[in-house]
């Protein structure tokens, strides 16, 4: 099936996000917080957790999946951080509509850089923070693999009760895969009618070969009512928005034809 990509105006793109969103699809975003506290419970006491989004291909709708998902944990009141790790086509600055630098890749570079320094506010809840990716650099997978980035999470992690990485695309680069060992749980954005389904497929089975959690599947842009998805995974349509429980390790390893 090809590929197909639309255009979307900035006023289409801003009722995609946080405080803009449709009742039907906040909601949807809702039950995805829900389930992914349910995954992975409690982190009153334990710390930070987590989260990184990616997806097999470009375009899947993962940086809007990071943005919504980090505000819906962030209207419960917790302290939340989103991180832009996609160094090569950085948007989370572009759609928070600010500039992209300073961000991580600025942090990462220089020991002597703070991270603190590329914190920002997002202007829509006071206890949602985010970082840019910062100046495109040379290396984005050898940064993100990197000690430094290592001792960056976890000192943002004393800082937040979640993060969440937005990462890039696991069939074309190794970023994702690189960051797996550092996140509680990796969540990968399907955008319906877009990726090929051994796609999906050679995604889940890298993330696996690099030990990482894959928490659930969030398909986005969904037409119609998602019943033939219902066979393999218990669903919650709204919208245009859609996200399948995923939990079995044996299921996230055999995408069902
Ligand atoms: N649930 C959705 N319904 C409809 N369109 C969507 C949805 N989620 C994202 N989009 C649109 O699809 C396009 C790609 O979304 P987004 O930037 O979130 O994808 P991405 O996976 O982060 O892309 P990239 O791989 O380039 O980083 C954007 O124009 C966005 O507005
Ligand atoms: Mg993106």
């Amino acid at each position: 099936m090809p590929k197909q990509t639309k255009v979307i105006t900035p006023a289409q793109q801003r009722k995609m996000l946080h405080k803009n969103l449709s009742f039907q699809a906040a909601e949807a975003y809702k039950l995805l917080r829900a389930n992914l506290q349910f995954t992975l419970p409690g982190n009153e006491g334990d710390g930070c957790l987590i989260f990184g989004v990616t997806s097999s291909t470009r375009g899947e709708g993962k940086s809007t999946t990071a943005i919504n998902l980090s505000y819906t944990l962030a209207e419960t009141g917790k302290r939340v951080l989103l991180v832009d790790c996609d160094m090569r086509l950085p948007s989370i600055a572009k759609k928070m509509e600010v500039a992209n630098s300073p961000g991580l890749s600025n942090a990462l570079v220089a020991p002597g850089n703070d991270i603190k320094i590329a914190i920002r506010p997002s202007n829509v809840l006071d206890n949602w923070k985010f970082v840019a990716s910062g100046d495109i650099p040379p290396n984005p997978s050898e940064l993100l693999g990197s000690h430094r980035m290592r001792s960056v999470l976890k000192a943002l992690a004393k800082e937040f009760d979640y993060i969440v990485l937005d990462l890039p695309p696991v069939n074309l680069v190794s970023d994702a895969l690189v960051v797996s060992p550092l996140v509680d749980g990796m969540i990968v954005a399907v955008r319906e009618g877009y990726a090929e389904r051994k796609e999906l497929r050679d995604c889940i089975r890298q993330l696996g070969l690099s030990n990482a959690k894959v928490l659930g599947i969030v398909m986005t842009d969904v037409k119609g009512d998602g019943k033939r998805y219902g066979k393999y995974r218990k669903k919650y349509y709204y919208s245009k928005y859609y996200y399948s429980d995923h939990h079995d390790k044996r299921d996230s390893t055999h995408i069902e034809d």
